[in-house]
């Protein structure tokens, strides 16, 4: 996502974790992304532009389905249920952002969607608009956490973003199903030591984020966590080049930076904070479990599947989210460690599990890996010639409409050994199960 940095008042919600400074934060370093690039393993098959869109009436991006508490995906009443980010179709695709609703759909099949409408009604909801989250059914109480992106009533938009949650009845009968009673609840906000705040992003650097809230319980130990994508703390002044950003000892004597001073605002993070009631109303922030310090910038959507011994860390960005010394995909990268908050090492060395064909390499965007190893993404674009379409600014809205996939994507199948990745084949479109 590309956003301008706007002033806005934040409140700072913070307290240090106890074991908060023994915790060893991991980094993509420089130089395991300068091994990133496509192989048959990790390139998608080229998607025809031509199935049928799920909903004709809507752009349909960012989506995630309804799990257990467990990481499972659920099955309510008979159906399963997938949230995603929607916005009117008549809409020009670069504006959807900034009308983004969480809509749901539910299928008995887990692959044929039936739309079920608006999450929550949007008024009761935080946030000027609602950006991507998780959803976790317990005791038959729905807990849909969502990113609050700007504020209620704001003239312009602007790009504050918070973490919330929603928790609402779940209504199933025989025609479907529905959510109601709705309460919602800030849950984190950053607060500058762990996680960059706005007002330090805009002391000098690109953007900044704070979205995603992604609920893990940790299989391991039984406790609860939300994962998301934020950005190192401090302002540019504040930060110092640390060599093990760049790497092994040994790639450090050979590699010199091409920007070093535009490469030090590249400070994207995976974090993650500790639940401390049984609401999930209340979170305490721990130091990222994850950093691309010089590296990139935006670490969408971060999320775990747990296999064995193993905790398999996933998350999404953008080719113009690297660094200047960096060139990689758009794609789907991940990480493996044997702890939860340390010791991740990138999958296939570089981190790259999934990029779309070279020369379509924006087709899908937005990857989800599932328990069961299915990866969902959303069809972005087709056909725009090479061209990096971010923003779209650069062409005219007709060929913006006839180009937008705003559907999901044909699912893929992962395979996980150890610490390598394989895409096995490709699926039908929005298939979960
Ligand atoms: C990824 C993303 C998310 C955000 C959403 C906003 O596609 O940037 O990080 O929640 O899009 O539309």
């Amino acid at each position: 996502l590309l956003t301008t940095a706007i002033v806005s008042t934040l409140s700072f919600v913070f307290a240090p974790a106890a074991s908060a400074e023994t915790a060893g934060t991991s980094n993509w370093t420089i130089e395991d992304a300068s091994k990133i690039e496509r192989t048959d393993d990790t390139t998608a098959p080229y998607i025809e532009p031509d199935f049928e869109k799920m909903a004709p009436e809507l752009h349909v991006w960012d989506t995630w389905p309804l799990r257990e508490k467990d990481g499972s995906i659920a099955k309510v009443n008979g159906y399963y249920v997938i949230f995603s980010l929607t916005a009117d179709s008549d809409l020009l695709p670069g504006k959807r952002h900034d009308v983004a609703t969480i809509r749901y759909f539910y299928s008995k099949d887990g692959k044929n969607w039936e739309l079920g409408g608006k999450a929550f009604d949007t008024e009761q909801a935080y946030g000027s608009r609602q950006w991507a989250g998780s959803a976790m059914i317990e005791d038959g109480k729905l807990n849909l956490f969502y990113t609050a992106t700007g504020r209620k009533g704001e003239e312009n938009v602007t790009y504050e973003q918070r973490l919330a949650l929603a928790t609402g009845d779940v209504e199933a009968n025989g025609k479907g199903i529905s959510f109601a009673n709705f309460d919602h609840s800030i849950i984190l906000e950053p607060e500058g030591k762990y996680y960059q705040t706005e007002e330090q992003a805009e002391a000098g650097d690109i953007g900044y984020t704070f979205r995603d809230p992604w609920f893990f319980e940790d299989p391991k130990t039984g406790k609860e966590y939300i994962l998301f994508e934020g950005n190192s703390a401090g302002t540019p002044a504040e930060r110092t080049l640390d060599p093990a950003y760049i790497g092994s000892e040994d790639f450090q004597s050979s590699f010199d930076f091409v920007n070093q001073d535009f490469a030090k605002r590249f400070n994207g993070a995976i974090g993650i904070a500790e639940a401390t009631n049984d609401s999930y109303t209340e979170f305490e922030a721990m130091p990222p479990i994850l950093e691309a310090n010089y590296v990139n910038q935006e670490l969408e959507r971060p999320h775990i599947v747990t296999k064995g011994n193993q905790y398999y860390l996933f998350t999404n960005t953008h080719e113009h989210k690297f660094g200047p010394d960096l060139t990689a995909p758009d794609g789907l990268y991940g990480f493996s460690s044997d702890q939860l908050t340390s010791g991740y090492e990138p999958l296939n060395e570089s981190g790259l599990v999934l990029a779309n064909p070279e020369d379509h390499a924006y087709q899908a965007y937005s990857w989800m890996v599932l328990p069961n190893g299915k990866v969902i993404s959303f069809y972005n674009f087709h056909d725009l010639d090479g061209k990096n379409i971010a923003d779209l600014g650069g062409t005219s809205p007709e060929y913006q409409m006839a180009h937008f996939g705003g559907t999901l994507a044909p699912t893929l199948k992962l395979a996980i050994q150890n610490d390598r990745t394989k895409i096995v084949n490709e699926q039908a479109p929005g298939k979960i199960k």
